[in-house]
């Protein structure tokens, strides 16, 4: 057992939200507008006709009922598709360091911690707005934090890897306490003229405190029971975008700078080494499934969590046991194991056992048993 202890959580929700049915209306007028433009290419079979997409695909398939996003604007208007978030000059806050804060402000106010209070902060999210200055280095200076800071991404699974590094970095000596953030703007990475993926993604930010078990004082602290990582390469999630775009001029643009996946392959070999990461883990820490009062899963799918739910206990979950939150959030990348840990967890008594589990692109799994603690 360790002495580390999860103390606080904070959610940032951008103020915009996209239904399906709205984002399934831009789709279609899109492909109407593409499929009339190339009307003779298409007829004389050189070029593919689009077909549309369809909320009730897009429910069925996913689970997704609606995303929130950074700007609306832009993804509805059928002429751009992709929001519009203007630069900043660098004398003012970056919008992935913004996000970091304000679910960090949420996340020190329930853990009952001031910024001179914390040692560290990671930032560590799938999609980084750049490459240099860290983003976490931005957010420590604009919180007053001491100490240092650091980004790092491990994809969707990267809240659950830095909760890992926060605990080791503490059981060290090396912090007090560390401020985790998950800031994600997928929408700046999706493509939404794809209709396979289209509807996916959405924008939020989280945040967690973690600190010695002794010191905790939220009123909501969980002790980290035990962390357990997991990664297996794959080329099925994959987004070729990056600094060394510009040596090769011929791909800037093309289709694979953008989120890529293959939807099927990857349902089919992530719910296996996930509810096997679960199980071993579990196993190794004498917890039984049995007494697990609830999941917090990474949210993606809901037919993929409700497997990943069964093969843990056994039998179906109920929505109590597995919240969700994709169905108003969509994908939210790092972030999306977290807000569900945010808005279900408060419920439960001293002694409980949950468990958090984030998983994507990698592949790469984190697995957190949690136990409550006395507030
Ligand atoms: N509207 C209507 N039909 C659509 C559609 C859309 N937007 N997109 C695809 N379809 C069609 C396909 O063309 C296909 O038609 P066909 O059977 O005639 O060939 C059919 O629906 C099934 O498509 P498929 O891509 O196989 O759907 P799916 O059931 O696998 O669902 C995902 C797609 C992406 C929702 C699902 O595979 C998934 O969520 N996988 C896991 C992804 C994941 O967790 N990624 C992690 C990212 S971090």
């Amino acid at each position: 057992m360790t002495t580390l202890a999860l103390t606080g959580t904070g959610v940032y929700t951008p103020a915009h939200s996209i239904s399906n049915e709205e984002l399934v209306a831009v789709f279609n007028e899109y492909v109407r507008r593409y499929n009339a433009a190339h009307a003779d290419a298409i007829a004389a079979g050189t070029v593919a006709q689009l077909l549309d997409s369809s909320v009730d695909f897009i429910i069925k398939a996913s689970g997704i009922k609606r995303r929130y996003v950074m700007d609306k604007a832009g993804v509805l208007d059928p002429a751009i598709m992709c929001p519009r978030i203007p630069e900043r000059p660098n004398d003012q806050i970056s919008v992935l360091a913004e996000m970091a804060i304000a679910s960090g402000r949420d996340a020190l106010a329930a853990a009952e911690r001031k910024a001179s209070e914390i040692d560290a902060v990671i930032v560590s999210c799938a999609n980084p707005q750049r490459a240099y200055p860290a983003i976490a280095i931005e957010v420590q200076n604009a919180l007053g934090v001491d100490g240092y800071a650091f980004d790092m991404n491990v994809g969707c699974a990267s809240a659950a890897f830095a909760l890992q590094v926060a605990s080791d970095m503490i059981a060290k000596g090396d912090a007090r306490a560390i401020l985790i953030c998950s800031p994600e703007i997928c929408s700046g990475h999706l493509d939404f003229r794809d209709r396979d993926s289209h509807f996916i993604f959405g924008d939020a930010a989280a945040a967690m405190v973690v600190e010695h078990t002794a010191a905790a004082k939220g009123r909501n602290s969980w002790e980290v029971v035990s962390t357990k990582l997991k990664t297996k390469f794959s080329n099925n999630i994959r987004n070729n975008f990056g600094f060394l775009n510009r040596t090769a001029p011929e791909g800037i643009g093309s289709r694979d700078k953008l989120f890529v996946q293959e939807g099927r392959k990857v349902f089919k070999e992530v719910i296996p080494m996930v509810s096997e990461l679960i199980l071993t883990h579990l196993a190794e820490n004498a917890v039984s499934a049995d007494t697990l009062r609830r999941l917090w899963l990474h949210q993606a799918n809901l037919n993929m969590n409700e497997l990943i739910a069964h093969r843990v206990l056994g039998r179906t979950a109920s929505a109590d046991e597995a919240p969700i939150i994709l169905d108003e959030y969509g994908n939210t990348s790092s972030a999306g194991s977290v807000i569900a840990f945010h808005k279900y967890s408060t419920d439960l008594a001293p002694g409980d056992f949950g468990l958090l589990c984030a998983f994507g692109a990698g592949y790469s799994a984190g697995s957190v048993i949690l136990r409550k603690l006395a507030a």
